[in-house]
């Protein structure tokens, strides 16, 4: 248990918030402004694409103001597309905005092939015509139809390009067995403050109602719900306390369930979260699922903190068909992980030790870290870039709690 893991803190703005609500701004050809933008390089990639595409962006600090009068671009540069597979749901805003929008396939990432059919298949449905011949993506689209789209899976990314695609015109347009994220919410809540007509976000049934015309907006972005996990479980595995205001406990609710299962002590006051966790915990099954299931990307976290938990864990990942990379890593740490296809059973063990290790992917990375934190001895991460795309701060975040995190800048690592 590392000695004294204690504090208090605020969540930064949401990385999977954000990213859609950038692309919304395409949409209303005027001023938007964004307050509690996460610093991270995941959100700078997405305004580079924003000002190849002719918007101007001004950031200071945690606040962007994005103005798309002068935007006429309507290609995404295949290599910001490589940096940041998410940025497909760009594509659905430029589409609404100007009829038409070129991409290339996204890359594939280390948690999956993360194909985007379900995009396309949507996208065909409400009238966008698609040219796959090349290397890219061409669309065309002359004027959106009303209709009903069925997603074969509530993909979260799938859902957020259809609604962008939609808020433009004179149509209707239902999602059926849509994704139900708060972060989907979030976007929907922007998108209506801007004068779109978005109903039913948060549910499996979205209806878009095309409108012609979008206002200037002043939006700020609902806290990072991952990031608040990620915090929790840095100091349940480090046997430490902590209270998180300015969150939403509703949002991670099923984490909250197994912290306390596992044993330790989670109390929620409306926007705050406070854990102190125990010296005896003890392992537990989970499952992830689309929300309000246990969200995937807590998974790698948890599957962490199960490493020291007594007894025998199953952890089950449905959602990405490769997101236990890390858990290699982890065993170089001492930890005792067997993987089954989707299933991974861990044995709880008294302490991990340090080690050198390299991060595999984003939430992969971050578990290095929480399990680096609780170690004995030193653990060095290579490969923390992975790391710096979806968190901000975060090594600050867990020094400010009590953990000895240092950036070798310069080296490869
Ligand atoms: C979003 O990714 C998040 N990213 C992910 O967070 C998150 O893990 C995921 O939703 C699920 O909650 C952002 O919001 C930027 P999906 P997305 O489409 O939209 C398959 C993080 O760590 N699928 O819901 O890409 C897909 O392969 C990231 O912050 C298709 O088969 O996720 C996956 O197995 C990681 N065809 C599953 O659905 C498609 O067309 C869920 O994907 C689209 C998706």
């Amino acid at each position: 248990m590392a000695p004294d893991f204690h504090g208090e803190m605020d969540v930064s703005g949401s990385k999977n918030a954000t990213l859609p609500i950038l692309a919304a701004t395409i949409l209303n050809g005027k001023v938007s402004k964004l307050y509690n933008v996460p610093d991270i390089s995941d959100v700078k990639i997405t305004i580079q694409i924003l000002e190849s595409l002719g918007c101007k962006v001004k950031k200071d600090k945690k606040k962007l103001i994005i103005d798309s009068r002068n935007m006429k671009g309507t290609t995404i540069p295949e290599e910001l597309m490589r940096k940041l597979r998410s940025s497909v749901i760009i594509a659905g805003a430029i589409i609404s905005r100007f009829g038409e929008a070129c991409f290339s396939y996204p890359g594939g990432c280390d948690i999956g092939s993360r194909p985007i059919d379900l995009h396309l298949k949507g996208f065909k449905k409400i009238g966008i015509k698609i040219d796959e011949n090349t290397s890219n993506i061409v669309c065309k689209c002359d004027k959106i139809i009303s209709t009903e789209v069925q997603l074969d899976f509530p993909s979260v990314g799938a859902t957020e390009n259809l609604i962008l695609a939609s808020v433009l015109g004179t149509h209707e347009v239902i999602i059926k067995n849509a994704a139900m994220e708060p972060e989907i919410v979030d976007l929907a809540d922007f998108l209506n403050r801007m004068g779109a007509k978005v109903t039913g976000a948060g549910t499996n049934v979205i209806k878009i109602r095309g409108v012609k015309e979008l206002r200037e907006i002043s939006y700020t972005i609902m806290p990072d719900r991952i990031e608040a996990g990620t915090l929790l479980l840095a100091t349940a595995i480090t046997g430490g306390e902590i209270k998180l205001n300015k969150v939403c406990p509703e949002h991670i609710s099923p984490i909250l369930h197994k912290l306390q299962e596992c044993g330790c002590r989670v109390e929620t006051v409306k926007n705050t979260i406070y854990l102190k966790s125990n010296a005896k915990l003890i392992g537990t099954e989970i499952k992830t699922m689309p929300y309000p299931g246990f969200p995937t990307d807590l998974q790698p976290l948890f599957t962490t903190f199960l490493t020291v938990c007594k007894g025998t864990s199953i952890v089950t990942e449905n959602i990405f068909e490769n997101r236990y990379k890390f858990t290699q890593e982890l065993k170089r740490m001492g930890a005792k992980i067997n993987i089954e296809g989707k299933t991974a059973i861990i044995k709880g063990v008294k302490r991990l030790h340090g080690a050198n290790v390299e991060s595999t992917d984003l939430r992969g990375g971050a578990s290095l870290m929480i399990a680096g934190i609780a170690a004995r001895g030193t653990t060095k991460i290579k490969k923390v870039e992975y790391i710096l795309r979806g968190y901000e701060n975060l090594d600050q975040k867990l020094n400010f709690l009590g953990a000895n995190i240092t950036r070798e800048e310069g080296k490869e690592d």
